[in-house]
């Protein structure tokens, strides 16, 4: 199996500026504050606190691919990402070990406009690839 780093845990939130507040509470600093992903209509920033590094998305519109999940999960953490020094390697490996693509690599504007890729297991829920 290639080596997957956590890159993030992605959070849902609804409310993306009270959100930042209470992390900043718990010592998180902001290592990017917002920005607006066109693509999926979110609203997204990063956090660090002792290597870790969250990710705060919230939808910015109704037809957001996160506002049926908001609704589902409430405020709560819902996917961890994991990037790898030879994505396509790790892709391959994860859909052999019973891991779904459920949207094709699509750059995030939030990490530089490298491609992402969101694949989800029957055990383990949503995981997301930097690819
Ligand atoms: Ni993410």
């Amino acid at each position: 199996m290639p080596t997957l780093k956590i890159h993030h845990i992605g959070y849902l939130v609804k409310k993306i500026e009270k959100a930042k507040k209470s992390f900043e509470a718990l010592g998180y600093l902001v290592e990017q504050d917002t920005v607006y992903d066109d693509i999926r209509k979110v609203d997204i920033c990063f956090l660090v606190k002792d290597g870790y590094r969250v990710e705060l998305i919230s939808p910015v519109s109704g037809d957001s691919v996160v506002s049926g999940l908001l609704k589902k999960y409430k405020n709560a953490p819902y996917h961890v990402c994991y990037e790898a020094a030879d994505p396509e390697a790790a892709y391959a490996e994860l859909t052999a070990n019973g891991f779904a693509a459920i949207d094709t690599p699509t750059p995030a504007p939030a990490l530089g406009g490298s491609k992402v890729v969101f694949l989800t297991s029957p055990v383990i829920g949503m995981i997301e690839l930097i690819c």
